[in-house]
């Protein structure tokens, strides 16, 4: 097996030896939900300083061993992206934008202090994930692969620095609806809790910004709500972003919003793609500034029509209603907009190749 540092590593291949029952896995397929079930696969590469990425691998899904003092245990030295492959109607599989995920793995790696990954072996490790595993694509409507490349320091070290090093896995997951009741439109709680403060690693999809959102997370879910809202650090009035999503605001004079990427929101992939459609669609599009209380007169008023949420994971989910320790306020009818559902069928058919992918976005793989 080569063990070179560059991109082209060979993978080695260890087949699962008991690979899940067929009833087993089509019952899963049927019916999925989000990052429930994992596949009988996973790719592992290791890096060591000084090495590089070396002993890429295809092997068995299963636990890792890992030392107790590793650093990912203690500081917390870890990164992660989401993705999903589809199964297209012809048969084929692709990928939307792998290129934009490796590259913000890269953003992360860099904020993080960690080594960066060559754009073409994270591809090549997804690919080969995705080939290895490829008879677990969900049978639902909407449903896909959704790959979850990580990365974390291994070193057993407490000192507190960077680390020496580190282990990069992909896994995968079939995925149909993220949100539970598949609702026609979501509920948000806006936290008092801040998510990222300037300076900080909120442009980072790095574990630590998730485990500081749980107990607001879980504050949003204690009161009947779906998510999560993060309001702005310094002032506590502009609005930024969701638990794992982001944000697009419709307006009655044919304009959409989104809050600028100022470094403490993650800069999605699905937020750049929406932004390009719409701007295609002969939108006025802004990044900008948006505070809760503007949001809440325009609701009232009616000059906002439209809010949704998007990401990988919840694709483009409207949302219906926003609450707060101040009170609470409806969007529109309380259920899809228009342009929300015009834009997601234009990403989704785009995503699952039903429409012509104009962007160079579609990698298909198979
Ligand atoms: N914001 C946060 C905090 C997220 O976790 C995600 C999901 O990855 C997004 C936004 C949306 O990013 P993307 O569209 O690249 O999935
Ligand atoms: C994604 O959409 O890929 C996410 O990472 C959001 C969430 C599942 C953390």
């Amino acid at each position: 097996m080569a063990t070179t540092a560059d991109s082209s590593l060979t993978f080695a291949r260890t087949p699962h030896p008991a690979p899940t029952a067929v009833d087993v896995r089509d019952a899963v397929l049927a019916d999925p939900g989000f990052g429930r079930a994992f596949t009988d696969h996973m790719v592992e590469i290791d890096y060591t300083e000084g090495k590089g990425w070396h002993s890429a691998r295809v092997v068995p899904y299963g636990p890792i061993p890992l030392d107790p003092a590793a650093a990912v245990l203690h500081y917390a030295q870890e990164i992660f992206e989401g993705l999903k492959a589809y199964r297209n109607a012809d048969g084929g599989i692709s990928l939307f934008r792998p290129e934009a995920n490796a590259e913000r793995f890269n953003a992360s790696a860099r904020r993080l202090a960690m080594p960066e990954l060559p754009a073409e072996l994270f591809i090549e490790a997804v690919r080969q994930q995705v080939m290895a595993d490829k008879d677990w694509f969900p049978t639902v409507e909407g449903g896909s692969m959704y790959l979850r490349p990580f990365m974390f320091a291994s070193e057993a070290f407490l000192g507190v620095r960077p680390a020496k090093e580190y282990k990069f896995l992909v896994i995968a997951s079939p995925a149909g609806n993220y949100f539970k009741s598949g609702a026609p439109a979501v509920s948000i709680w806006v936290s008092d809790y801040t998510r990222a403060a300037p300076g900080g690693t909120g442009a980072a999809k790095c574990g630590g910004n998730y485990a500081a959102s749980l107990v607001p997370t879980a504050e949003a879910f204690a009161r009947g709500h779906d998510q999560v809202l993060f309001l702005d650090a310094a002032e506590h009035k502009w609005v930024e972003e969701l638990g794992g999503m982001n944000l697009f605001f419709v307006f009655d004079d044919g304009s959409i919003l989104t809050p600028e990427l100022t470094g403490t929101i993650l800069p999605g992939i699905t937020r750049s793609s929406l932004l390009q459609l719409a701007r295609e669609e002969g939108l006025t599009v802004r990044e900008g500034r948006y505070s809760l209380d503007q949001w809440q007169a325009d609701a009232a008023s009616g000059k906002l029509l439209e809010t949704f949420a998007c990401g990988t994971a919840a694709v483009v989910t409207p949302v219906g209603k926003v609450a707060s320790q101040t009170g609470e306020f409806a969007i529109g009818s309380g259920g899809p907009g228009q342009l929300t559902q015009k834009l997601r069928q234009k990403l989704v058919g785009i995503q699952r190749g039903e429409i012509a992918d104009t962007h160079g976005w579609v990698k298909r793989i198979a």
